[in-house]
């Protein structure tokens, strides 16, 4: 006996799919059968790994998107529904951040995260909420433990994934009666290439493993099997909660 994980009916958008989670989770949505749109800032990104995933047998397609403009979100959607269809699973994974104490942290640098990360994020559900409505979907945000815990250096990213936790906890309580799933996925430091500038800060990937219990950093693929569990009907009974994937590092 096998158990298997169909999302073949699905039409799956992964914002920040280009690179690093995002595209570990493009991947495997597409594995378990999704059509999926890797939406990204960066159009060759986005292209290059839907190709990856073509290549393999999958369905997808790139497309370009910053989640920070109101009108190049509108105008990904409406390209992802031509090409593939409604949206039944949105991933939100794309965000920004500025890696400086509080003191230093400058207004631009404030505006520049609070929105791509929270306000970006918020754009996206508002424009793919019809979809998900329609196909009882699912919707799975990306924020990190530093929501719930804070992060010396990252202030303000820590704010607007705590804003992203909060949009998504209260989403999930109105749209739950009309069969919608809303969760969140909250990494630890997980290796990607957004993540190394920060790694090194730190003293290296050797050194920091040392403080998580399962002794060792993420890759995407540890994040990708939790979303995947989130927008499958494994979770059918799970909604509005944060889901830490951090070998251990925060337990809450
Ligand atoms: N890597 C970690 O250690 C870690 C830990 C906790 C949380 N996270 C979260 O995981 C997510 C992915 O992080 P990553 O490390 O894979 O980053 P990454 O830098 O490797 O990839 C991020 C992708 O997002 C895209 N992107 C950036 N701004 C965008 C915009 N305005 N519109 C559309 N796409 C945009 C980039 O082009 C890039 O392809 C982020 O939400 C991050 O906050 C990461």
């Amino acid at each position: 006996m096998s158990i298997q994980i169909d999302l073949s009916s699905d039409v799956a958008v992964v914002t920040g799919g280009g690179s690093g989670i995002g595209e570990g989770i493009a991947h495997l949505l597409a594995e378990a059968g999704a059509r999926v749109a890797v939406a990204d800032l960066s159009a060759e990104a986005a292209k290059s790994v839907a190709e990856q995933i073509t290549a393999k047998g999958g369905t997808a397609i790139g497309v370009q998107v910053d989640i920070a403009d109101e009108a190049s979100v509108r105008q990904g959607l409406d390209a992802v529904r031509e090409q593939l269809g409604p949206v039944s699973v949105l991933v939100n994974n794309a965000a920004a951040w500025a890696i400086k104490k509080f003191a230093d942290t400058s207004a631009e640098d404030a505006r520049r995260v609070v929105d791509v990360t929270l306000l970006g994020t918020i754009n996206m559900m508002r424009a793919a909420l019809p979809d998900l409505v329609a196909t009882q979907g699912r919707l799975v945000n990306v924020a990190s433990d530093s929501a719930r815990v804070g992060e010396h250096s990252m202030s303000v990213y820590a704010g607007a994934k705590a804003g992203v936790v909060a949009v998504t906890k209260s989403l999930a309580q109105e749209v739950g009666r009309k069969g919608v799933r809303a969760n969140v996925v909250a990494p630890g430091t997980t290796v990607t290439p957004g993540s190394s500038g920060f790694i090194e800060q730190v003293g290296g990937a050797d050194k920091l493993a040392r403080a998580y219990p399962l002794g060792r950093l993420g890759a995407p693929a540890d994040i990708a099997g939790a979303v995947l569990f989130l927008v499958s009907p494994l979770s059918t009974w799970v909604t509005g909660q944060v889901l830490s994937v951090s070998g251990g590092f925060t337990m809450l």
